[in-house]
């Protein structure tokens, strides 16, 4: 990632809290020793390659932004990097974008074969619903249902896995059927890939964290707003970095996009004009934080940081 803008906190808040990310993740994950060990060691070898654990820190910071406590929302902050990283495996799949290094390491399905990656990626979505349902008291039952709801509807039909069909048809793949309004104008079909691949989620994460902190109306209505325009940049970012980024940095391969003649920001706007639409829904999702004042200030950081990043 890109260093943190200078005069702030941000770098030493993104350094201490991974570890307790990364402690409550491995106390989680089961080890091979545990039936079955090569499923076990397949979620693992995917959740401990690296990644910047953007979605935990996102509950995290959330919470804290309407004065919540990080303990109540640990559970839910380890739930969605696991839901995020069956979301990765499954997207490196040679049936998606046959992608082979992950997190600077091969591929889940590489490593241990497809049915194994396939199995992994399930596992890890079931164990994060295990996770949430397990969010420990003083959060009430009513509000953990909720955040359930809002997670399952996040990455569904409706969200991510509706993005990723829609990224596929995007490709023109010949062995999709075509939906009516598919393919729509390109500006508004890459639109709607990115908002619900990836924005949908980014948008729960934010809105778990202030739910599971009792904010207010007018406190998740500004973080959801927030989220939605951080996540639409997230991912636009993450399309310009396919095609000008490095692979060493991004552990992950480049310009595949370009050959898998995906709609991408790139593809469509250009480079500079995607920087241009990331920086302004950044600037969109900062000035959502307003109502928040002071405690919006670590979130603001957050998705500058996220819009000028290398990796
Ligand atoms: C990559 O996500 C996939 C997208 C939704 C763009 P990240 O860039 O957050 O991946 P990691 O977790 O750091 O590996
Ligand atoms: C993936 O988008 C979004 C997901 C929901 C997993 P990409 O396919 O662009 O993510 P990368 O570039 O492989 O990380
Ligand atoms: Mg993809
Ligand atoms: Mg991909
Ligand atoms: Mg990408």
């Amino acid at each position: 990632m890109g260093r943190a803008s200078s005069g702030t906190d941000l770098g030493a808040y993104l350094a201490r809290r991974p570890p307790r990310v990364e402690a409550a993740l491995d106390a989680l994950v089961p080890r091979e020793g545990v039936f079955p060990g090569i499923v076990h060691n397949a979620m693992r070898y995917s959740v401990f390659a690296g990644g910047k654990r953007l979605r935990p820190l996102l509950v995290i910071a959330s919470a804290e932004a309407v004065g919540g406590a990080v303990e109540p929302v640990m559970p839910t902050a380890c739930a969605v990097e696991l839901i995020h990283t069956y979301s990765l495996i499954h997207d490196d799949l040679p049936s998606m974008d046959n992608s082979a290094i992950r997190r600077g390491r091969p591929t889940c399905h590489v490593v241990f074969g497809e049915a194994v990656a396939v199995l992994a990626g399930d596992a890890l979505h079931a164990l994060a619903f295990e996770l949430l349902a397990q969010t420990p008291a003083p959060v009430s039952s009513v509000t953990v249902v909720r955040v359930i709801l809002e997670i399952a509807q996040s990455i569904g039909t409706a969200g991510m896995v509706g993005g990723q069909v829609l990224d596929l048809l995007g490709e023109r793949r010949p062995n999709l059927p075509t939906i009516p309004s598919w393919p729509r104008e390109a500006g508004a079909a890459v639109h709607d890939i990115h908002v619900r691949k990836t924005a949908a989620l980014i948008r729960a994460c934010v809105r778990a964290g202030a739910m599971l902190s009792g904010a207010s109306p007018e406190a998740l209505e500004a973080l959801s707003r927030y989220g939605q325009r951080t996540g639409l940049a997230f991912q636009i970012i993450d399309d310009v970095l396919d095609e000008v980024g490095e692979a060493a940095r991004l552990g992950k391969e480049v310009q595949r996009d370009a050959i898998a003649a995906k709609l991408t920001y790139p593809a469509v706007h250009g480079v500079a004009e995607s920087r241009a639409i990331a920086a302004a829904l950044t600037g969109e999702a900062v000035q959502a934080l307003d109502p928040l004042g002071e405690r919006g200030r670590l979130l603001a950081e957050l998705a500058q940081w996220l819009l000028h990043r290398d990796a």
